[in-house]
């Protein structure tokens, strides 16, 4: 019965212990939340505001956003140009939210994970 309990005991200090960890600790760069931005949701910004005219066939200044490989390559210049307000173009009908920019932002902060 005794060793029971503190096996329990240790099961909750364990879990208590999870809890509190951070997910991710990134190398120190500042962040909004805290939590990991994953890939899937950078794509899925990249896909709605930025694919339209940086694909295989329009490729606006010889730039293209279509794979993920790409994508990864060129987390430097995207965040600079979202960060810098120039990316989508003004007038373009595309507007990054607030949100957006900051999951782009830290996705780079981050280290431009590839998950
Ligand atoms: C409506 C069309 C359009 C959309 C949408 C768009 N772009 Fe562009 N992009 C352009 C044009 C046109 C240029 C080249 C002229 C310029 O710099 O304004 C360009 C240039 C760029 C460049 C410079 C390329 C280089 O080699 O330095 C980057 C980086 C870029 N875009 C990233 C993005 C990102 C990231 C998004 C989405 C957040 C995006 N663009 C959305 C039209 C677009």
């Amino acid at each position: 019965m005794k060793l029971f309990i503190k096996i329990s005991l240790s099961i909750t200090i364990l879990t208590a212990i999870g809890c509190t960890t951070p997910a991710v600790t990134n190398s120190g760069n500042a962040d909004i939340s805290g939590t990991k931005v994953l890939f899937k949701d950078v794509k899925t910004i990249i896909d709605a505001k930025c694919v339209t005219c940086h694909n295989a066939s329009r490729a606006e200044d010889g730039f293209m956003l279509d794979t993920d490989s790409k994508i990864l390559s060129a987390s430097n210049k995207i965040n600079r140009e979202v960060i810098s307000g120039k990316m989508p173009p003004r007038n373009s009908g595309y507007i990054m939210s607030e949100t957006e920019k900051n999951t782009i932002r830290d996705w780079v902060a981050q280290g431009s994970s590839s998950n």
